[in-house]
């Protein structure tokens, strides 16, 4: 799905082949075929590291629950539009899916906003901007879905993903000292 997962994916899949190769060469094809038998196995790891890297992770804290557990929505809903890239599910479906993920989108950014402004959060304006700039994306997104000039392709999963987690770690990240110091949890 990125370049990342893409080359780990062929380097594993290379690397078994090859390893099945030799062990055939050396075992017979008992044990080569034993090991073929074991592919499920394999393909449960890898689905297993696919899901992992679209899980929210205890180090993209920042230190309140209600905005945590936001997050923790944003990266299932990245994770749904991933799956319909796979095709698992129809154009409706990634559809809906996209118009929820713009919907908790506004609902996070304005529940964030909020804590910030009820602080007096010296950098909210320009992390307002930074909110704006993805939902004009995300509305994109959805506008060119439903006049069928785009397909939910990896491009659009790793945009959403990449720019969630670049913007918890470094622009989220750095109201939590200020708003935790005001008592938020
Ligand atoms: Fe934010």
């Amino acid at each position: 799905m990125n370049t990342k997962i893409e080359t780990l994916e062929w380097v594993i899949w290379t690397g078994f082949a090859a390893f099945v190769g030799l062990m055939g060469w050396i075992f017979g094809l008992a044990v080569a075929l034993a090991m073929c038998l074991s592919i499920p196995f394999v393909i449960m790891l890898k689905n297993d590291f696919i899901r992992r890297r679209f899980t929210w992770q205890s180090d993209y804290s920042v230190g309140i629950t209600v905005l945590d557990e936001d997050h923790k929505r944003l990266f299932e809903l990245i994770f749904e539009m991933y799956k319909s890239m796979q095709k698992a599910y129809g154009k409706e479906d990634a559809a809906r899916i996209l118009t929820e993920l713009q919907e908790y989108t506004i609902t996070h950014f304005d529940r964030e906003e909020a804590v910030m402004q009820k602080h007096g959060y010296p950098e909210l304006e320009s992390h307002r901007r930074e909110h704006e700039v993805m939902k004009e994306k995300v509305n994109h997104f959805s506008a060119a879905l439903a006049a069928n000039s785009m397909e939910v392709s990896k491009d659009v999963v790793r945009f959403l993903q990449n720019w969630l987690i670049n913007h918890i770690n470094k622009t989220d990240k750095a109201y939590s000292a200020f708003l935790t110091a005001k008592g938020e949890r």
